[in-house]
């Protein structure tokens, strides 16, 4: 028999790894409980909270209010992006839930695009607040299935389901007549509750490789050890101190795992960002050459994120920046 020792040690490697449980009814947090997908039981999955909680923890945050400098003046215009690869948004039937972005016609087959799932604000049913920012993207050589249409999906809000509804989409061939589509370059993104969504997208499912964060993190102190469970590098762009995502975002930074590639940027403009400005704005150059460095390399565009001596660094467009990790 082995001795009672070795049974405890057993026992602590257990716990000091978590367990991965199917998860019945609402979840509830607790360190070293990991359901085994990351839906949870409220739009935006188990990253998120409800709106009814909402109030709950922006007063416990207690961001400053106040006018921010860098928030879009007027609205933006509209275009097909500044990329090379003109873009636009399409429905397609086999999709009924969301909308694509993607060049208009589709890139020579030597371009391969990297697959983007894109929640909303507020797990909103319709992307045409983005609509700007995500052209931009697209415009870049991304195909953006963005969750949600103009016309509403008939939920009230969108989930984690509907982002795996698109990566399903991208890595079944469906997407081809839109381009080369790479189904091993995936990036989960969202902003604010569409944000959580996307990291709820990326929880145990390891088809996702980047995770993109747009002026959030996560609200609840008692569910940051799931960030124990995130094996994406993860890129933060958080609208300074003004924004609900701030505070929170300090948090995440420092407790990802350890020797996980993270970045985070904050630029002045509160919560909103850039994204109705016309290419989406700063917002809009930051995130495209983020992805870019990604995906293609584009050591231009690494340089851009990272060195503030870079022609085009973001640091003289006003971003405060802090990374760790990459290479
Ligand atoms: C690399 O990124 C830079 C900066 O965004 C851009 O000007 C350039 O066109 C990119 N190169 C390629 C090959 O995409």
């Amino acid at each position: 028999m082995a001795p009672f020792s070795s049974f405890l040690k057993a026992f602590i490697a257990v716990s000091a790894v978590g367990v991965v449980v199917r998860q019945t009814g609402t979840f509830v947090p607790k360190a070293g409980y990991f359901p085994m997908t990351g839906d949870d039981t409220i739009a935006g999955g188990i990253f998120c909270i409800s709106l009814l909680d909402l109030g709950t923890y922006l007063g416990r945050a207690g961001n400053p209010a106040g006018p921010t400098s860098e928030a879009p003046r007027g609205a933006g215009q509209a275009t097909s992006g500044s990329g090379a690869y003109p873009a636009t948004s399409f429905l397609n039937p086999d999709l009924p839930k969301h909308t694509i972005f993607a060049p208009k016609t589709p890139p020579p087959n030597t371009v391969s695009l990297p697959l983007i799932t894109w929640g909303n604000g507020g797990c909103a049913t319709d992307p045409t607040s983005f609509k700007n920012f995500l052209t931009e993207v697209a415009s870049h050589g991304y195909i953006i299935a963005a969750v949600g249409r103009a016309s509403g999906i008939s939920q009230a809000q969108t989930t984690v389901e509907n982002h795996r509804a698109g990566l399903d989409w991208g890595a079944s061939g469906k997407a081809a007549k839109y381009g080369n589509v790479n189904a091993g370059a995936i990036t989960a993104m969202g902003q604010s509750c569409g944000g959580l969504e996307a990291m709820s997208t990326a929880y145990h499912d390891e088809r996702v490789k980047r995770i993109v964060m747009l002026n959030i993190a996560i609200f609840q102190d008692e569910k940051r050890y799931l960030l124990q469970e995130i094996k994406a590098p993860v890129g933060y762009f958080i609208g300074g101190k003004t924004d609900m995502g701030y505070p929170n975002a300090e948090k995440d930074y420092k407790l990802l795992t350890a020797g996980l590639p993270v970045y985070k940027a904050n630029l002045d403009t509160g919560h909103a960002g850039t994204y109705s400005a016309t290419n989406g704005g700063k917002f809009g150059k930051a995130v495209v050459n983020y992805l870019q460095w990604q995906w293609r390399g584009n050591a231009t565009a690494k340089a851009i994120l990272l060195d503030p001596q870079s022609p085009g660094s973001l640091v003289p467009d006003k971003w405060t920046v802090e990374y760790k990790n990459w290479v």
